[in-house]
């Protein structure tokens, strides 16, 4: 009834922004992603019939009241599919700063969906812990796997179809993804709110949704052409894009902050004197710089020169979720 399981983080190089639908979490948009060795959750589960409620421990302290409401939602939906009643106890820990707004929901449902599969002795293939994990959080549904990711959006109503597979193993590409962590100066909108806002309000959004389709088959193309100049061109554009459409929301979503802003300058800046390298970034004010492997060292120590950098954290390709023994 115990099981423990390692799942590293991933970043989206093609984003997914908005739902079909809310309650089973289907993505509007398929996405690609780049699973990062780097960034690790280690979460172990145990579930016992002793339990009288799910207890959540996060980094080694009860996890606040919104993380266990929706860690429970979550079992209990794991529960249902296993025919399960018992409830669990959860301790997971992650190797970065988890303040520190570098999505830790990805490995975190990924690693909780396969040591409680393990734990209640129930197999299943990769693509139906996909699907589960997609209900925890949808860029977790990528974490599954390792190396280059996509995400189908699916068209069956209930989801069946919305799940993730590899593209690519680890070893197809040697890049480096330079995360840098950037003070943060308000308290951010989740995703989900923000995507529930840009659907609902930005102009933008049937366009953003219509042209992701065109997004998603160029990357494949680059990525299985191993053109890195053509993947971060195209990561790049995809993430203004997306940040552009939420932008455009009312009121607007805004994640950037000063540090942001001189971080993506300098990004171009660099690219401009020569070295490979574009960014992306995410439902934050953290700043992602793709690159590869020999520019990783200068790019990293000229991010640090911004003050609002508080750390550099530097990530290769790495591999899928998978249980570790006691
Ligand atoms: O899976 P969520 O709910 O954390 O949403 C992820 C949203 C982005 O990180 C902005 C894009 C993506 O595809 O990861």
């Amino acid at each position: 009834m115990q099981a423990k399981a390692r799942a590293h983080s991933n970043i989206a190089l093609i984003k997914y922004w908005g739902k079909r639908d809310r309650r089973l979490n289907l993505p509007a948009t398929g996405s690609i992603s780049l699973t990062l060795d780097a960034l690790q959750t280690e979460t172990s589960v145990e579930f016992s019939p002793e339990y009288q409620e799910d207890l959540i421990i996060l980094d080694g302290a009860e996890a606040p009241a919104q993380t266990q409401k929706r860690v429970t939602n979550f079992l209990d939906l794991i529960r249902v599919t296993t025919d399960t009643n018992d409830h669990a106890r959860v301790h997971s820990s992650n190797n970065f700063p988890t303040a520190a707004g570098l999505a830790s929901s990805a490995s975190g449902f990924a690693a909780l969906a396969i040591a409680a599969l393990a734990a209640l002795d129930v197999s299943i293939r990769r693509s139906e812990m996909s699907r589960i994990a997609r209900q925890g959080s949808g860029s977790a549904a990528r974490s599954i796997f390792g190396g280059f990711v996509e995400m189908e959006k699916g068209s069956q109503p209930d989801g069946s179809d919305s799940q993730a597979h590899q593209l690519h193993s680890p070893e197809h590409l040697d890049l480096r993804l330079v995360v840098t962590v950037i003070a943060e100066t308000a308290k951010e909108t989740g995703s989900t709110e923000g995507m529930i806002q840009t659907e609902r309000t930005s102009p933008f959004y049937p366009a953003w949704v219509e042209t992701s389709e065109v997004d998603l088959k160029e990357m494949k193309s680059a990525l299985a052409a191993k053109d890195f100049a053509k993947i971060g061109e195209l990561s790049e554009y995809n993430c203004l894009k997306m940040h552009a459409t939420a932008l455009a929301a009312r009121p607007g979503i805004l994640y950037w902050n000063p540090g942001t802003l001189k971080a993506m300058h300098l990004v171009r800046e660099i690219r401009d004197s020569g070295t490979p390298a574009y960014f992306t970034i995410d439902a934050g004010p953290q700043v992602k710089v793709l690159c590869p492997p020999d520019a990783a060292p200068t790019i990293e120590q000229e991010l640090q020169s911004i003050p609002e950098v508080k750390q550099v954290i530097t990530a290769a390709p790495g591999p899928g979720a998978h249980l570790l023994s006691e």
